[in-house]
């Protein structure tokens, strides 16, 4: 039997601040998109009419991580979250199993950050109000992100205007109105995908959207017309052409892969970001394994380091 420490979402949150998710996110983009970082395609497995399971592996640095991982989005009526689950985390070298971690803090802290990385990659340099449109889970993960990346002040809209208040408190920023929402320079929606919220007549010349909610097929938060406004970004093109906010444009015939240029190629430094201050640019995040393996290592690095408690289970 073997002793591993188990992670829960108090512990990931102590033990990787915000500004360090960021980091690590960043790099998990530019070691996959040189090729050091593997992650086979994310098997779904829908459970109808309640949502579905996502298997994300990935591998990386020393570690090798299964991520198994809800997406319910009727769970809130239920008093349930929409994102449950766990992620196992394995030595590269020797396959041992080497930590059991919480992944909806996981899923969040990286999604957050996921959204901050594309911010500072791709919008503008005057780019600094945000609005943040669905502030559930991960809404409030993306608007603290936004935050501790230099971005603010900003409007939190959300029809459960409690949610968007007790975020903007937080923050120092103001619940608002969608609208007000969408007409700041940096955009986050994370919806659950089934009307949209971004429309093509309110689009300002040099914002930054980054979609977060429509991470399966069936959801998006973008009006289609708005699609063929903005210089299109996204995490990874087999996931996000797959089902993502750009898939039902890529079903169409609407967006091909020469449309869309992956973040990390950007972050690389191979292909070029943002290239006019007028151009609108939209990131459609689908939430990669590669993104979760960044932040599991940073929990373990900063559990050796004492800097964080963890129980341990024997398997
Ligand atoms: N891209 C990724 O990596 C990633 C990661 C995690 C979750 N997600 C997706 O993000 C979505 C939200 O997940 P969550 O865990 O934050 O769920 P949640 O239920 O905690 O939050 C969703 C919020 O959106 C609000 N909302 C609903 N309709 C809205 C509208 N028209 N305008 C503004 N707000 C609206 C709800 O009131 C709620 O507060 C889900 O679809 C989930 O699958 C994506």
């Amino acid at each position: 039997m073997t002793e591993i420490p188990v992670f829960d979402a108090d512990a990931v949150v102590a033990a990787v601040p915000v500004e360090r998710a960021i980091e690590r996110t960043r790099e998990a983009f530019v070691r996959h998109a040189r090729g050091e970082w593997e992650m086979p395609a994310k098997v779904y497995v829908d459970s109808p009419p309640h949502g579905d399971f996502r298997a994300m592996p990935a591998r990386g640095g020393e570690l090798a991580i299964l991520k198994w991982v809800t997406s319910f989005p009727r769970n809130p009526r239920r008093g349930l979250p929409v994102v449950a689950g766990a992620l196992l985390a394995s030595n590269a070298v020797t396959g041992e199993l080497v930590a059991l971690i919480d992944c909806a803090s996981v899923t969040s802290l990286r999604t957050g950050s996921g959204a901050a990385v594309s911010a500072l990659a791709l919008a503008g340099d005057g780019a600094r109000t945000a609005g943040v449109i669905g502030c559930g889970v991960n809404g409030a993960w993306a608007a603290r992100s936004l935050a501790a990346a230099g971005y603010g002040p900003g409007i939190c809209a959300d029809p459960r205007r409690e949610a968007a208040e007790a975020l903007a408190a937080e923050l120092g920023w103001r619940a608002g109105s969608r609208e007000e929402a969408a007409a700041q320079d940096v955009v986050v929606t994370v919806t659950p995908g089934s009307e949209p919220v971004i429309l093509a007549s309110e689009l300002r010349a040099g914002q930054h959207v980054a979609v977060l909610g429509a991470d399966a097929r069936g959801k998006a938060e973008v009006e289609r017309s708005a699609l063929g406004r903005c210089r299109l970004f996204c995490d990874e093109w087999r996931q996000a052409s797959g089902g993502g906010e750009l898939a039902g444009a890529v079903e169409a015939g609407d967006v091909s892969r020469d449309d869309v240029t992956e973040l990390g190629a950007v972050l690389a430094g191979d292909v070029e970001g943002r290239t006019d201050p007028a151009e609108v640019t939209l990131f459609d995040s689908t939430g990669l394994a590669i993104q979760d393996l960044a932040i599991a290592l940073a929990v373990i690095e900063a559990w050796r380091a004492g800097e964080v408690d963890a129980a341990t289970t024997s398997i």
